[in-house]
Protein backbone atom coordinates (compact mmCIF):
# COMPACT_ATOMS: atom_id res chain seq x y z
CA UNK A 1 0.00 0.00 0.00
CA UNK A 2 1.25 3.14 -0.85
CA UNK A 3 0.66 5.20 2.30
CA UNK A 4 1.78 8.37 0.55
CA UNK A 5 -2.13 9.40 -0.04
CA UNK A 6 -4.40 11.97 1.49
CA UNK A 7 -7.67 10.81 2.45
CA UNK A 8 -10.38 12.54 3.46
CA UNK A 9 -13.78 10.89 5.33
CA UNK A 10 -16.87 12.49 7.09
CA UNK A 11 -18.55 11.65 9.61
CA UNK A 12 -15.69 9.89 11.55
CA UNK A 13 -16.45 10.26 15.58
CA UNK A 14 -17.65 6.72 15.66
CA UNK A 15 -18.59 3.43 13.80
CA UNK A 16 -16.67 2.42 9.95
CA UNK A 17 -14.93 6.34 10.13
CA UNK A 18 -13.51 6.03 13.55
CA UNK A 19 -12.64 2.72 12.49
CA UNK A 20 -11.19 3.79 9.20
CA UNK A 21 -9.52 6.77 10.59
CA UNK A 22 -7.41 4.60 13.22
CA UNK A 23 -6.21 2.11 10.31
CA UNK A 24 -5.23 4.60 7.87
CA UNK A 25 -3.00 6.85 10.53
CA UNK A 26 -1.68 3.36 12.52
CA UNK A 27 -0.33 3.01 8.73
CA UNK A 28 1.02 6.50 8.27
CA UNK A 29 -1.55 8.11 5.97
CA UNK A 30 -2.79 11.55 6.20
CA UNK A 31 -6.08 12.23 7.30
CA UNK A 32 -8.27 15.05 7.14
CA UNK A 33 -11.62 13.82 9.38
CA UNK A 34 -14.75 15.55 9.61
CA UNK A 35 -17.10 15.29 12.46
CA UNK A 36 -19.57 18.06 14.25
CA UNK A 37 -18.21 17.01 17.28
CA UNK A 38 -14.24 18.31 16.53
CA UNK A 39 -13.32 17.47 20.31
CA UNK A 40 -15.10 13.86 20.63
CA UNK A 41 -13.62 13.59 17.19
CA UNK A 42 -10.17 14.05 18.27
CA UNK A 43 -10.86 12.35 21.19
CA UNK A 44 -11.93 8.75 19.87
CA UNK A 45 -8.95 8.63 17.67
CA UNK A 46 -6.75 9.60 20.25
CA UNK A 47 -3.78 9.98 17.93
CA UNK A 48 -2.13 13.94 18.90
CA UNK A 49 0.27 14.13 15.23
CA UNK A 50 -0.15 17.10 13.16
CA UNK A 51 2.09 16.02 10.66
CA UNK A 52 -0.80 13.11 9.48
CA UNK A 53 -3.87 14.27 11.42
CA UNK A 54 -6.55 16.66 11.04
CA UNK A 55 -9.26 16.89 12.83
CA UNK A 56 -11.79 19.03 11.58
CA UNK A 57 -15.70 20.25 12.63
CA UNK A 58 -17.75 20.81 9.93
CA UNK A 59 -21.52 21.08 9.23
CA UNK A 60 -22.09 18.68 6.65
CA UNK A 61 -25.24 21.06 5.72
CA UNK A 62 -23.21 24.41 4.99
CA UNK A 63 -21.74 24.01 1.37
CA UNK A 64 -18.81 26.74 2.11
CA UNK A 65 -17.76 24.70 5.80
CA UNK A 66 -17.43 21.66 3.36
CA UNK A 67 -15.46 24.08 0.72
CA UNK A 68 -13.26 25.43 3.56
CA UNK A 69 -12.71 21.64 5.09
CA UNK A 70 -11.50 20.85 1.37
CA UNK A 71 -9.44 24.00 1.10
CA UNK A 72 -7.56 23.17 4.63
CA UNK A 73 -7.08 19.82 3.97
CA UNK A 74 -5.31 21.10 0.33
CA UNK A 75 -3.48 23.62 2.50
CA UNK A 76 -2.04 21.31 4.77
CA UNK A 77 -1.14 18.36 3.13
CA UNK A 78 -0.99 19.49 -0.40
CA UNK A 79 -3.62 16.99 -2.20
CA UNK A 80 -6.72 15.06 -1.43
CA UNK A 81 -5.67 11.12 -3.18
CA UNK A 82 -9.31 10.06 -1.43
CA UNK A 83 -12.59 10.48 -0.42
CA UNK A 84 -15.11 8.56 1.75
CA UNK A 85 -17.93 10.20 1.80
CA UNK A 86 -19.00 7.95 5.20
CA UNK A 87 -21.26 10.53 7.23
CA UNK A 88 -24.63 9.02 7.48
CA UNK A 89 -27.84 7.73 9.60
CA UNK A 90 -30.84 5.70 9.20
CA UNK A 91 -34.21 6.14 9.58
CA UNK A 92 -37.37 3.41 10.53
CA UNK A 93 -40.81 4.46 10.27
CA UNK A 94 -43.45 4.59 7.47
CA UNK A 95 -43.41 7.23 4.61
CA UNK A 96 -47.09 8.86 5.81
CA UNK A 97 -46.22 9.42 9.73
CA UNK A 98 -42.57 10.67 8.89
CA UNK A 99 -42.66 14.03 9.29
CA UNK A 100 -41.52 16.01 5.96
CA UNK A 101 -38.97 17.98 7.50
CA UNK A 102 -37.13 14.80 8.60
CA UNK A 103 -37.36 13.26 5.68
CA UNK A 104 -35.46 16.50 3.99
CA UNK A 105 -33.07 16.19 6.83
CA UNK A 106 -32.26 12.85 5.84
CA UNK A 107 -31.83 13.37 2.15
CA UNK A 108 -29.58 16.29 3.28
CA UNK A 109 -27.27 14.34 5.54
CA UNK A 110 -27.05 11.40 3.19
CA UNK A 111 -27.86 12.86 -0.09
CA UNK A 112 -26.88 16.19 -0.48
CA UNK A 113 -23.94 16.37 2.00
CA UNK A 114 -22.17 13.63 -0.43
CA UNK A 115 -22.52 15.39 -3.21
CA UNK A 116 -21.24 18.77 -1.85
CA UNK A 117 -18.66 17.10 -0.94
CA UNK A 118 -18.09 15.98 -3.73
CA UNK A 119 -18.46 19.01 -6.07
CA UNK A 120 -16.12 20.42 -3.20
CA UNK A 121 -13.01 17.91 -4.31
CA UNK A 122 -12.99 17.31 -8.12
CA UNK A 123 -11.46 20.66 -9.22
CA UNK A 124 -8.22 19.58 -7.12
CA UNK A 125 -8.61 15.83 -8.31
CA UNK A 126 -9.56 17.09 -12.14
CA UNK A 127 -6.41 18.98 -11.62
CA UNK A 128 -3.96 16.55 -10.21
CA UNK A 129 -5.81 13.86 -12.73
CA UNK A 130 -6.57 11.49 -10.36
CA UNK A 131 -8.44 10.81 -6.81
CA UNK A 132 -10.80 8.27 -5.93
CA UNK A 133 -14.40 8.58 -4.51
CA UNK A 134 -15.99 5.79 -2.13
CA UNK A 135 -19.56 6.68 -1.57
CA UNK A 136 -21.33 5.17 1.03
CA UNK A 137 -24.19 3.36 0.17
CA UNK A 138 -26.30 0.30 1.80
CA UNK A 139 -27.37 -3.27 0.37
CA UNK A 140 -30.81 -0.98 1.39
CA UNK A 141 -30.54 1.15 -1.43
CA UNK A 142 -31.04 -1.55 -3.72
CA UNK A 143 -32.71 -4.18 -1.63
CA UNK A 144 -34.71 -2.55 1.14
CA UNK A 145 -36.55 -4.13 3.72
CA UNK A 146 -39.87 -3.06 5.33
CA UNK A 147 -39.55 0.35 7.16
CA UNK A 148 -36.95 1.38 5.72
CA UNK A 149 -38.47 2.61 2.40
CA UNK A 150 -37.19 6.58 3.24
CA UNK A 151 -33.98 5.84 4.40
CA UNK A 152 -33.85 3.37 1.29
CA UNK A 153 -34.79 5.82 -1.15
CA UNK A 154 -31.34 7.94 -0.09
CA UNK A 155 -29.03 5.11 -0.35
CA UNK A 156 -30.24 4.67 -3.43
CA UNK A 157 -30.29 7.86 -4.84
CA UNK A 158 -26.11 7.99 -3.65
CA UNK A 159 -25.79 4.59 -5.79
CA UNK A 160 -27.26 6.59 -9.13
CA UNK A 161 -25.39 9.71 -8.30
CA UNK A 162 -22.61 7.55 -8.46
CA UNK A 163 -22.89 5.54 -11.01
CA UNK A 164 -23.39 8.50 -13.35
CA UNK A 165 -20.59 10.37 -11.90
CA UNK A 166 -17.73 7.49 -12.46
CA UNK A 167 -18.44 7.98 -15.87
CA UNK A 168 -18.34 11.51 -15.91
CA UNK A 169 -15.42 11.55 -14.56
CA UNK A 170 -13.34 8.76 -16.06
CA UNK A 171 -11.65 11.18 -18.17
CA UNK A 172 -9.91 12.76 -15.77
CA UNK A 173 -8.53 9.77 -13.92
CA UNK A 174 -10.44 9.84 -11.14
CA UNK A 175 -12.43 6.70 -9.85
CA UNK A 176 -15.78 6.60 -8.00
CA UNK A 177 -17.19 3.20 -5.72
CA UNK A 178 -20.58 2.97 -3.80
CA UNK A 179 -19.96 0.76 -0.95
CA UNK A 180 -22.96 -0.96 0.04
CA UNK A 181 -22.95 -2.75 3.34
CA UNK A 182 -25.08 -5.03 5.34
CA UNK A 183 -25.18 -5.10 8.76
CA UNK A 184 -21.95 -3.02 9.59
CA UNK A 185 -21.57 -4.25 14.42
CA UNK A 186 -21.49 -0.14 14.57
CA UNK A 187 -23.57 2.33 16.40
CA UNK A 188 -25.94 2.71 13.11
CA UNK A 189 -29.07 0.94 15.59
CA UNK A 190 -27.98 2.96 18.82
CA UNK A 191 -30.67 5.82 19.42
CA UNK A 192 -27.65 7.74 19.52
CA UNK A 193 -27.94 7.66 15.53
CA UNK A 194 -31.07 6.29 14.18
CA UNK A 195 -33.86 7.91 13.96
CA UNK A 196 -37.10 5.26 14.90
CA UNK A 197 -40.24 6.44 13.99
CA UNK A 198 -43.08 4.96 16.09
CA UNK A 199 -45.84 4.11 14.53
CA UNK A 200 -49.14 5.27 15.87
CA UNK A 201 -51.44 3.50 13.10
CA UNK A 202 -53.05 0.35 12.88
CA UNK A 203 -51.53 -2.24 10.86
CA UNK A 204 -48.48 -2.09 9.35
CA UNK A 205 -47.68 -5.64 10.49
CA UNK A 206 -44.59 -6.49 8.25
CA UNK A 207 -43.22 -2.94 9.16
CA UNK A 208 -43.62 -3.54 13.02
CA UNK A 209 -42.13 -6.80 12.68
CA UNK A 210 -38.79 -5.70 10.86
CA UNK A 211 -38.74 -3.14 12.72
CA UNK A 212 -38.50 -4.97 15.94
CA UNK A 213 -35.90 -7.64 14.49
CA UNK A 214 -33.66 -4.81 13.54
CA UNK A 215 -33.46 -3.39 16.77
CA UNK A 216 -32.67 -6.62 18.34
CA UNK A 217 -29.93 -7.26 16.07
CA UNK A 218 -28.34 -4.23 17.58
CA UNK A 219 -24.40 -5.21 18.66
CA UNK A 220 -24.86 -8.48 17.18
CA UNK A 221 -24.75 -7.40 13.29
CA UNK A 222 -22.05 -9.84 11.11
CA UNK A 223 -20.40 -6.73 9.65
CA UNK A 224 -17.27 -6.20 10.95
CA UNK A 225 -16.38 -2.30 10.58
CA UNK A 226 -12.40 -3.04 10.98
CA UNK A 227 -12.59 -5.83 7.87
CA UNK A 228 -14.87 -2.94 6.11
CA UNK A 229 -12.37 -0.39 6.80
CA UNK A 230 -9.06 -2.41 5.58
CA UNK A 231 -11.20 -3.43 2.34
CA UNK A 232 -11.96 0.36 1.29
CA UNK A 233 -8.13 0.77 1.92
CA UNK A 234 -7.21 -2.11 -0.47
CA UNK A 235 -9.76 -0.85 -2.62
CA UNK A 236 -7.93 2.76 -2.94
CA UNK A 237 -4.80 0.91 -4.14
CA UNK A 238 -6.45 -0.75 -6.88
CA UNK A 239 -6.33 0.29 -10.73
CA UNK A 240 -10.08 -0.11 -11.80
CA UNK A 241 -11.88 -0.63 -8.18
CA UNK A 242 -15.53 -1.81 -8.77
CA UNK A 243 -18.38 0.46 -9.34
CA UNK A 244 -20.84 -1.22 -6.68
CA UNK A 245 -18.96 -3.22 -3.39
CA UNK A 246 -21.62 -5.18 -1.81
CA UNK A 247 -20.16 -5.85 2.13
CA UNK A 248 -20.65 -9.15 4.20
CA UNK A 249 -22.66 -12.37 3.40
CA UNK A 250 -26.26 -10.90 3.68
CA UNK A 251 -25.74 -7.91 1.45
CA UNK A 252 -24.26 -10.41 -1.39
CA UNK A 253 -27.26 -12.59 -0.90
CA UNK A 254 -30.14 -10.10 -1.24
CA UNK A 255 -28.19 -8.30 -3.63
CA UNK A 256 -27.75 -11.34 -5.82
CA UNK A 257 -31.24 -12.64 -5.00
CA UNK A 258 -32.42 -9.34 -6.54
CA UNK A 259 -30.52 -9.38 -9.79
CA UNK A 260 -31.54 -12.72 -10.58
CA UNK A 261 -35.59 -11.87 -9.89
CA UNK A 262 -35.28 -8.49 -12.30
CA UNK A 263 -33.47 -10.83 -14.59
CA UNK A 264 -36.13 -12.88 -15.08
CA UNK A 265 -38.50 -10.52 -14.82
CA UNK A 266 -37.02 -7.99 -17.19
CA UNK A 267 -37.16 -10.61 -20.21
CA UNK A 268 -40.60 -12.03 -18.96
CA UNK A 269 -41.51 -8.55 -20.43
CA UNK A 270 -38.99 -7.90 -22.91
CA UNK A 271 -41.79 -7.80 -25.98
CA UNK A 272 -43.70 -5.61 -23.99
CA UNK A 273 -40.82 -2.93 -23.09
CA UNK A 274 -39.58 -2.43 -26.87
CA UNK A 275 -42.85 -2.45 -28.05
CA UNK A 276 -43.09 1.07 -26.55
CA UNK A 277 -40.58 2.88 -28.76
CA UNK A 278 -41.95 4.31 -32.73
CA UNK A 279 -41.76 1.85 -35.29
N1 LIG B 1 -23.97 0.00 10.17
C1 LIG B 1 -24.69 -0.51 9.18
O1 LIG B 1 -25.36 -1.54 9.34
C2 LIG B 1 -24.67 0.14 7.84
C3 LIG B 1 -25.16 -0.60 6.76
C4 LIG B 1 -25.16 0.00 5.49
C5 LIG B 1 -24.66 1.28 5.34
N2 LIG B 1 -24.20 1.97 6.42
C6 LIG B 1 -23.69 3.34 6.20
O2 LIG B 1 -22.37 3.41 6.66
C7 LIG B 1 -22.06 4.77 7.05
C8 LIG B 1 -21.40 4.77 8.40
O3 LIG B 1 -22.34 4.41 9.40
P1 LIG B 1 -21.93 3.60 10.71
O4 LIG B 1 -22.42 2.24 10.53
O5 LIG B 1 -20.50 3.81 11.04
O6 LIG B 1 -22.88 4.31 11.78
P2 LIG B 1 -22.57 5.23 13.06
O7 LIG B 1 -21.74 4.50 14.03
O8 LIG B 1 -23.89 5.70 13.50
O9 LIG B 1 -21.71 6.44 12.49
C9 LIG B 1 -22.27 7.31 11.55
C10 LIG B 1 -21.42 8.56 11.36
O10 LIG B 1 -22.19 9.43 10.50
C11 LIG B 1 -22.25 10.73 11.03
N3 LIG B 1 -23.63 11.22 11.14
C12 LIG B 1 -24.70 10.59 11.66
N4 LIG B 1 -25.76 11.41 11.66
C13 LIG B 1 -25.35 12.58 11.15
C14 LIG B 1 -25.98 13.82 10.90
N5 LIG B 1 -27.26 14.05 11.21
N6 LIG B 1 -25.24 14.83 10.35
C15 LIG B 1 -23.95 14.64 10.06
N7 LIG B 1 -23.29 13.48 10.28
C16 LIG B 1 -23.98 12.48 10.81
C17 LIG B 1 -21.66 10.71 12.43
O11 LIG B 1 -20.62 11.65 12.39
P3 LIG B 1 -20.26 12.67 13.56
O12 LIG B 1 -21.10 12.30 14.77
O13 LIG B 1 -18.82 12.43 13.74
O14 LIG B 1 -20.58 14.02 13.02
C18 LIG B 1 -21.15 9.29 12.64
O15 LIG B 1 -19.78 9.29 12.92
C19 LIG B 1 -23.40 5.52 6.97
O16 LIG B 1 -23.47 6.25 5.75
C20 LIG B 1 -24.43 4.40 6.98
O17 LIG B 1 -25.64 4.78 6.35
C21 LIG B 1 -24.19 1.43 7.66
Amino acid sequence: MSNSKTWFITGASQGLGLTLVKKLLENGYCVSATSRDAVKLAEAVGVDDAKHFLPLAVDLGNADAIDQSVRLTIDTFGKIDVVVNNAGYGMIGIAEQIPGQEIRKIFDVNVIAQILVTKSVLPFMRKQRSGYIINMGSVAGFVGAPGWSVYSATKAAIAAFSEVLALDVREFGIHVTVAEPSGLRTGFLTEHSLANNDIMIEGYEAVKKTQQQYLATNGKQPGDPGKAAEILMELAEKQQPPMHLYLGEDAYKRASAKLASMTTELEEWKSITISADFR
